[in-house]
């Protein structure tokens, strides 16, 4: 088969790692792909965001499978242009994306069909927002109703905070002209739970838990993720099936019945609360960093599972028992402003434990270009072995210009 990968980042290298090994994959395109895709794949230097360039290089190249790596790709409605054709997309449409575009459209779903969750408002007016603020109080959540890269959500731990964020959001419009939506503030450890999904069938993978703040003890900014590790053992094997009976499957199920069949990775933000688990947000896609501590234990062929939910046959996924752990290397200054072009070097000591982020090749050297740069991870039986090795790991690579956690895996180790 000939498959095209959509994207540039770590998870987009370690989805096409994974099919590197199917004994389905013949070609495999990256667009536009990184240094790391371009010594397994062939890069293809080509505006992945234009749907009309991506449509036309598949039908060229005869592309049999295309699988999008973010949610800007699904929520241009790449999906539905290469279905038209008779493309197989391992994507939603952009229908289906609103579970993660549209705070909106999720929360309504997960009320209508009974999914838990937090309680929440919807507001556009700011006067409207800060008057409901003041009546129900701090601590509360506030979201972005639109994509915002993961840094539309501010908990407010006090009343300053709030009105700071509904300002920027309603005022400002700092992300763009949409609502915001209001939520209860929920506690409890956090993790992702990933499923494949097709046709009605969920397939769930092993659970991870991302840190997304971007300092050590979870202090400073939300970011796409700074950090993460699979499995979780403070999560309760009986709340992941929890979760994946009365939320994943739901999920989907509720959207069947809303007309909508949901193809594609679905993530779901999970929190494990005193009343059980409930859904913090949904993502339309594969999880960045998730994918990059889940493929490197799957040890199923990734396209046959993609094949046969398609064909509506569940396969019996197989995981590696292994604990990986890994760490992102990210720009100094990321989230917010940050320089390129800073010189990475190491990474040959350090074979097959890292994936590309956010670098590029320049004069034969390989530089920084983004600002979540590197993924490094260690992998063993206990998480204490998989946590040793990445550390060990990212000391072998040589960059001023980046920062990472120190305490990557600290909850369950405690
Ligand atoms: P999100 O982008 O919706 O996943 O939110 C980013 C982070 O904000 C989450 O990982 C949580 O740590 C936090 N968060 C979001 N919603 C809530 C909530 N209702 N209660 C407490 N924390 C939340
Ligand atoms: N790991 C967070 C995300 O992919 O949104």
């Amino acid at each position: 088969m000939n498959i095209l990968v959509l994207g540039s980042g770590g998870r987009e290298h370690a989805i096409t790692a994974k099919l590197k090994e199917s004994k389905y994959a013949e070609n495999i395109f990256v667009m536009p792909g990184n240094p790391g895709t371009s010594k397994i794949a062939c890069n293809i230097d080509r505006d992945s965001f234009n749907n009309t360039e991506v449509l036309n290089f598949c039908v060229e190249k005869n592309i049999d499978l295309v699988i999008p790596g973010s949610e800007v790709y699904l929520e241009n409605g790449i999906t539905d242009v290469l279905l038209q054709k008779n493309i197989h997309v391992f994507g939603p449409t952009k229908e289906a994306t609103q579970v993660e575009s549209s705070k909106k459209f999720a929360k309504n779903l997960m009320e209508k069909y009974n999914i838990p969750t937090a309680k929440y408002e919807v507001f556009d007016n700011y006067d409207l927002a800060l008057k409901y603020i003041k009546k129900v109080g701090t601590p509360i959540v506030i979201k972005y109703d639109g994509l915002a890269g993961g840094k539309g959500v501010v908990v407010a731990m006090n009343f300053d905070e709030a009105k700071a964020a509904l300002f920027n959001m309603l005022v400002k419009k700092e992300f763009g002209n949409a609502s915001v939506v209001i939520e209860e503030y929920l506690e409890g450890p956090e993790f992702s739970l990933m499923c494949f999904v097709d046709n009605g069938l969920v397939l769930p993978m092993p659970i991870s838990q991302d840190h997304k703040r971007l300092l050590d003890g979870d202090f400073g900014p939300n970011t796409g993720g700074m950090g993460i590790y699979s499995p979780v053992p403070i999560i309760h094997p009986s709340v992941v099936e929890d979760s994946v009976v009365n939320i994943m499957q739901k999920t989907v199920d509720s959207l069947l019945r809303e007309g909508i069949n949901y193809t594609g990775f679905l993530y779901g933000g999970l929190m494990a609360t005193c009343d059980g688990p409930k859904v913090i947000e949904f993502n339309a896609r594969f999880g960045d960093p998730e994918a990059e501590v889940l493929l490197p234990k799957l040890e199923s062929d990734l396209v046959e599972i993609i094949l046969n939910l398609k064909a509506k046959i569940k396969t019996n996924i197989i995981w590696s028992s292994d604990y990986v752990l890994g760490v992102v290397l990210a720009s100094k200054g990321y989230p917010n402003d940050y320089q390129n072009g800073y010189c990475i070097k190491g990474l040959d000591l350090i074979k097959n434990s890292y994936f590309h982020m956010g670098t590029k090749m320049k004069d034969n050297e390989l530089i920084t270009n983004g600002g979540r740069v590197l993924f490094v991870y260690g992998r063993g039986h206990s998480l204490l072995e998989a946590k040793a090795e990445a550390y060990s790991n990212i000391n072998k690579i040589e960059c001023i210009n980046l920062l990472y956690r120190r305490d990557i895996g600290n909850k369950s180790l405690v």
